[in-house]
């Protein structure tokens, strides 16, 4: 969700405002993708580097995460949406981390849409975390090294729920991964907006469903 830092200053705002603006474009974002049958929605929201960043940015994003959350209980709630969260959600402010909690509790039943919040989320950091996980089951004896395969290394991810990404959007021009769902994206297709996410609307995302139709998903094999 990339460019709310630059809306803002284009349009003579502070930072924050545009990550304000930015939550509008997440409200719309989230209902569109139920509308349209999506399964699974994984918001990238603060990156484990995002604890770099000046700390009142960083106070306002986490104002914002639990506004948000406290929010739009009822819309989450009322649409069957499952909310969940993949990160080290440990090292989020007691506030922000209560409210989640009590909704992803609250919503873990619902089947209409998982929408999964990356928070304080790394892609080399969820790797690392599953890698400890499974040398921690090796050493208690509970699996062997030579039974690790992807499917196995796949289910011990923060994101083992949820399987391979199938489309990857990103907003504001810039061409990179940023550290986001790196096992999970090895076959997804990626399509990048021009626009600032505080810009990207339902007419956006649905360029990014036409394009992702017409992509030929090869995974390494040869075409029809
Ligand atoms: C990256 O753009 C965006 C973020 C680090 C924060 C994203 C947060 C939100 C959209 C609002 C809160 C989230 C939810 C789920 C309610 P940037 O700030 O790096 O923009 P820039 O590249 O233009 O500086």
């Amino acid at each position: 969700m990339d460019g709310n830092g630059r809306w803002a200053q284009s349009q003579g705002f502070h930072r924050v405002a545009g990550h304000r603006q930015g939550a509008k474009t997440v409200d719309t974002v989230v209902t569109a993708c139920r509308e349209r049958g999506v399964q699974h929605l994984t918001l990238y929201a603060f990156s484990s580097q995002n604890w770099t960043r000046p700390s009142l940015e960083i106070k306002a994003l986490m104002e914002l995460l639990a506004e948000y959350v406290r929010r739009e209980r009822n819309k989450i709630m009322n649409n069957n949406i499952r909310l969940t969260a993949i990160g080290s959600i440990d090292q989020l402010p007691e506030s922000v981390r209560k409210a989640l909690l009590e909704l992803m509790d609250a919503s873990r039943n619902n089947t209409g849409m998982t929408l999964c919040l990356a928070l304080s989320y790394g892609g080399q950091e969820e790797i690392i975390a599953a890698v400890q996980k499974l040398c921690r089951e090796c050493v208690a004896g509970d699996i062997r090294p030579e039974n690790i395969d992807s499917e196995l290394f796949s289910k011990a991810l923060w994101s083992g729920d949820m399987g391979p990404v199938d489309l990857m959007i990103r907003t504001s021009g810039e061409l990179r991964l940023s550290n986001f769902l790196l096992w999970s994206c090895a076959y997804a297709e990626f399509f990048f907006s021009d626009k600032m996410w505080p810009e990207f609307d339902e007419n956006d995302l649905n360029m990014a469903f036409a394009a992702y139709a017409n992509r030929d998903r090869r995974y390494g094999a040869v075409g029809k």
